[in-house]
């Protein structure tokens, strides 16, 4: 199977992303990660991706003008991996236009919420204190406005009145690794 170049964004920890590389390891997974990019040089994630040979590159916002000449910076660094799909992943900045319309349909993100449910952050604390009996994770492609465009996949969790925001973190991330391979599969397998 020819796997389709793939890049993932990081801000931190990463273990989406180690979910994903693993993944690729499949030969009949789609896709190969080949660049792995972060805003953030000290992102845990970036260190996985280099050992497992990956490049990574990291691009500090304070160096340029505005966000517009950041996503420049960043399509620069992209252009030679003809990458077929940037996956977010645990990616803190919000992406703009300029980075969406040269990506078309082709950037997604991974929420830990049944989406449209729980936009933003502390989703976990804000599906108990809702009195959710679940919640879960939602795949969905990237548009201008948070966690918005239309929805790829979702795995549901369920709620038990023993949660806290700590274990249901820990539930929905274990379906997240899950998920966001299985988005991947979905989109790229054609
Ligand atoms: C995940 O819960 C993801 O859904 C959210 O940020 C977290 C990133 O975790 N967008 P990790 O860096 O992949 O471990």
């Amino acid at each position: 199977m020819i796997k389709k170049p793939i890049g993932v964004f990081i801000s931190g920890r990463g273990s989406n992303l180690e979910s994903i590389i693993n993944a690729c390891k499949d030969e009949n997974f789609p896709a190969k990660v080949v660049c792995v990019f972060s805003d953030n040089a000290n992102a845990e994630g970036l260190q996985f991706a280099s050992k497992n040979n990956i490049d990574t590159h990291t691009l500090d916002l304070n160096n340029f003008e505005d966000k517009g000449h950041y996503e420049e910076g960043i399509l620069k660094l992209l252009k030679p991996y003809n990458i077929e799909l940037i996956c977010l992943a645990g990616y803190m900045k919000i992406i703009t236009d300029k980075l969406i319309n040269s990506f078309p349909n082709r950037i997604i993100n991974i929420h830990p919420s049944l989406l449209p449910k729980f936009k933003g952050l502390n989703t976990h604390q804000r599906a108990l204190d809702a009195q959710e009996v679940e919640s879960g994770c939602s795949v969905h492609y990237v548009n201008s406005k948070v966690d918005d465009g239309k929805i790829i996949m979702q795995t549901s969790v369920a709620i038990e009145k023993t949660d806290n925001a700590d274990t249901l973190s820990k539930k929905v991330l274990k379906a997240e690794h899950e998920l966001y391979p299985a988005s991947i599969i979905k989109l790229l397998r054609k």
